[in-house]
């Protein structure tokens, strides 16, 4: 093939894959129609964030949830309706919170460009700005999401659980066009907000035939984590941070891994084979690979597609 024909052959592989998979990203979307939509919605998320610092945390996890059930379509907003239950009443959700957060956002948006920006958009914007305001990486978001029409709790049990091991972390990412190495970046999300005693219970708890704790947990951590979870007469809400600095967005959550003092055996999973286990060694030893790969690996998770319309009420279809 010649150098021209191989350049026309991938740029028609591009556009091909971009209109096969829906709506094409842009960074300029907003760039005519509501230059200040940016702007808006990082006020309303640091406003927020000074009231409830539980917030950061919430808006990153919504984000992840909503872009691996249909791509990132906002479907995770929708309220459920009559006899539809919607994916944020689905069993790995209802521990999702902050979702007032979007709809501020959104009416903040609305009063200025009304009909224009999808809640899609605004949620991406939101975890993006979510993770700058607890001392995270910053990155140009992709624009021009579409926000769908569908929204079904019974999908939610796609998403991977906290028990995966590292081949079924692998498959549920592949699934998603996303790589090892974006595994072990997204999961360094795990670096902000909190864990109830069911996400980890499994391995502090008759874990398996011959262990009632998994052997590779930390037993200090085991310990610790036993007197916050008893098996019975548990607090209702019981549960920790997710690391030593549960604010903060940096790379101690790889240090932990590394101590074996990471809470869920999907994190834990990040040290079984080679390859995730020397980047949870690059990330942990370097606070700028981490936020540079998280950066990029947010980019690509956030631009699966999927969606209709652009929602006036980000709770409801049009
Ligand atoms: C790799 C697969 C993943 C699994 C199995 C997983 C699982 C979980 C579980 C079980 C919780 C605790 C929920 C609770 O008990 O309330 C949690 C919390 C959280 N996850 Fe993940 N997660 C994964 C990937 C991600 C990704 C990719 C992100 C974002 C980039 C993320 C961000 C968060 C955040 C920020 C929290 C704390 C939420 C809060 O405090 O409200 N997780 N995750």
């Amino acid at each position: 093939m010649s150098p021209s024909s191989a350049f026309l052959f991938s740029s028609l592989l591009v556009l091909s894959l971009i209109y096969s998979h829906g709506n094409a990203l842009s960074s300029n979307y907003y760039e005519n129609s509501c230059p200040q939509v940016e702007d808006i919605v990082t006020q309303v998320i640091t406003e927020a964030t000074k009231k409830d610092k539980t917030v950061p945390a919430a808006l990153l996890r919504m984000h992840f949830h909503d872009c691996f059930i249909r791509g990132c379509d906002a479907s995770v907003l929708l309220n459920s309706k009559g006899k539809n239950i919607a994916e944020k009443d689905g069993p790995p959700n209802v521990s999702l919170h902050a979702f007032y957060v979007i709809d501020n956002a959104k009416k903040a948006v609305e009063a200025v460009c009304p009909g224009i920006v999808s809640c899609a958009d605004i949620l991406a914007f939101a975890a993006r700005d979510a993770v700058v305001v607890s001392g995270g990486p910053s990155w140009d978001v992709p624009k021009g999401r579409k926000d769908g029409r569908t929204s079904k709790a019974s999908e939610t049990r796609q998403l991977p659980a906290p028990t995966f091991n590292i081949s079924q972390l692998q498959q549920s990412f592949s699934q998603r066009g996303l790589s090892l190495e974006d595994l072990v970046a997204l999961s360094g999300g795990h670096t902000l907000g909190f864990s109830h005693c069911s996400s980890f219970s499994n391995r502090i708890h008759n874990f398996d035939a011959t262990n009632d704790v998994d052997p590779t947990l930390h037993p200090s951590l085991a310990s610790t984590l036993k007197g916050i979870c008893p098996l019975k007469n548990r607090a209702k809400n019981a549960g920790t941070a997710m690391d030593t600095s549960s604010t903060t967005f940096d790379n101690s959550y790889y240090k932990l891994i590394l101590q074996n003092k990471s809470l869920f055996s999907s994190d834990q999973a990040l040290l079984s084979i080679p390859k995730t286990k020397t980047l949870v060694s690059d990330f942990a030893s370097s606070k700028e690979t981490f936020f540079k790969a998280f950066a990029k690996s947010m980019i690509k998770m956030s631009s699966i597609n999927g969606g209709q319309e652009v929602r006036k009420d980000c709770r409801v279809v049009n």
